[in-house]
């Protein structure tokens, strides 16, 4: 049996370097920005309850699956699946989910940066606004005073109409994500996480607490608690399911790369189930800061992807304190985005450097600048390119723009895929020895765990996906 090939050479400093970082790869738009925006498009309770189904029964059990082939493999996510399989004594082969990763994590980041590149120019709009009103000598003031309602909505479609303020904040938003990537496990993705994580932390708790009183927190509970589930259908049940699987970052290449650094001592399953309960509590406590404040003002919950950025920001303008609580709120969201997109760059990135032999300098900057690229191309299909299609034949993606084929695709299509081969890979194929070595679990929760991954996980996925691309299968 031959031992490992292509490990890594870097490592977490201890285990909450590697806890805080898995849990800021897990944190981000996906939390404070999607989640909020399916739950108010699919009717809220339902669509919550299905979600938190597919986190315990799927999400659970596959990050411990992926961050158990991290840490045996020791490598990239396809030198890891590769080096696992061949321990196994099973074909090389299944490397392609590994494969898969790598390439969902390039692009997703390549339209994740140009999201927070939105929620730079916001940050900067609310930023500039609350300085103006502390000099003026009325820092409690709303946000945006003297502004029309329609003039802070229309910003957005501003926004996106120029080019070169879009791409000065994918830009910048890259260029950060890069500069932290390019110093390494240690001194760059670790320290960002040490800093960034308790900071969010304590912003996601004080505009909670703020919106609760300010708000109307017994509607934005009622709107995510009480399920209806008429709303229920397989596309909302697939949105649901790639949603767990995004937020959670499973099926790409972050989980089993950040896997490869922690140490043979660390016990993964407390680890794993920390990270699935900060994530999706972090989900609907951002539900449930946002909701109030869009209830307060009567604003509509099922605005879809502009909630955040167009409703928000007319509800800071009513509220007291509405300025600088808009400004800390932006600066919440460039938060959890960071530590998102560092963990997306680093699957490529780990990849270049185990494999290819590159310096992490020369690996970070090779796919930081053709993520970049990419990024452009969402960015202009904001845009100019508004009316490119690249999947006309498929008739879920048939108007869908260049953007949200990407955002679509590696979401609906991509991850779940992963996740299934993952759960097929770890629960069938891996050697059974050795994955339960690396669970430290032992009688009935090992086989619990095993049942989940083995049948449940890549039965789940496979249902959820054929209904969900499918629908008229149900008709
Ligand atoms: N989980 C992140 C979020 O919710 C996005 C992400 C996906 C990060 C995949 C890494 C890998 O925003």
């Amino acid at each position: 049996m031959a031992g490992p090939t292509h490990v890594t050479t870097e490592g977490w400093s201890s285990r909450w370097a590697f806890i805080l970082a898995a849990i800021g790869a897990a944190v981000g738009l996906g939390n404070v920005w999607r989640f909020p925006t399916l739950a108010g498009e699919n009717g809220g309770g339902a669509f919550v309850l299905f979600y938190i189904g597919c986190v315990v029964l799927i999400g659970l059990p596959l990050i411990l699956s992926e961050i158990i082939i991290g840490r045996a493999g020791r490598s990239d996510a396809v030198g890891s699946v590769r080096n696992v399989a061949e321990q196994s004594g099973v074909s090389r082969g299944w490397t392609t989910f590994g494969w898969m990763e790598i390439i969902s994590a390039f692009l997703i980041l390549s339209f994740y940066s140009v999201v927070a590149g939105w929620v730079i120019y916001y940050a900067g709009v609310m930023g500039g606004d609350f300085f103006g009103n502390l000099f003026s000598g009325a820092p409690f003031a709303g946000a945006l005073q003297g502004e029309e309602a329609e003039a802070i909505q229309g910003r957005m479609t501003s926004l996106f109409g120029n080019i070169p303020l879009l791409l000065a904040m994918h830009t910048v938003f890259m260029g950060v994500t890069y500069a932290i990537v390019a110093r390494g496990v240690h001194d760059g993705i670790e320290k960002a996480a040490l800093y960034l994580m308790p900071a969010f932390f304590v912003l996601l708790i004080a505009i909670t607490i703020y919106g609760a009183f300010v708000g109307n927190f017994g509607q934005a509970v009622a709107f995510m608690f009480t399920p209806d589930f008429s709303k229920l259908d397989a596309p909302a049940m697939n949105a649901a399911l790639g949603q767990a699987l995004f937020s959670m970052s499973l099926g790409s290449a972050a989980l089993i790369t950040y896997g490869a650094y922690v140490s043979k001592d660390t016990k993964l399953p407390p680890t794993a189930a920390m990270i699935a309960v900060a994530d999706t509590g972090v989900a609907i406590i951002a539900g449930l800061m946002i909701f109030p404040i869009v209830f307060a003002v009567g604003l509509d919950p099922a605005a879809g992807p502009t909630l955040v950025f167009q409703s928000l920001p007319v509800a800071f303008q009513q509220m007291p304190g509405g300025s600088l609580i808009g400004f800390l709120f932006f600066v919440l969201i460039f938060f959890a985005a960071l530590t998102s997109s560092i963990s997306l760059l680093e699957g490529p990135v780990s990849w270049g450097i185990n494999e290819l032999g590159w310096s992490r300098f020369k690996s970070a900057t090779i796919f930081s600048l053709a993520i970049f690229i990419v990024g452009i191309a969402c960015l202009l299909s904001l845009n100019v390119w508004s009316d490119v299609r690249l999947l006309p034949f498929w008739s879920i993606f048939a108007e869908s723009s260049i953007f949200d084929v990407i955002d679509g695709f590696t979401g609906k299509v991509m991850l779940p895929v992963a996740a299934f081969l993952t759960a097929i890979f770890i629960g069938w194929r891996a050697d059974k020895k050795l994955v339960a070595a690396e669970t430290g679990l032992e009688g009935g929760l090992f086989a619990l765990w095993r049942f989940l991954v083995a049948w449940l996980a890549p039965i789940g996925v496979a249902v959820i996906l054929v209904f969900g691309l499918f629908p008229g299968l149900l008709a």
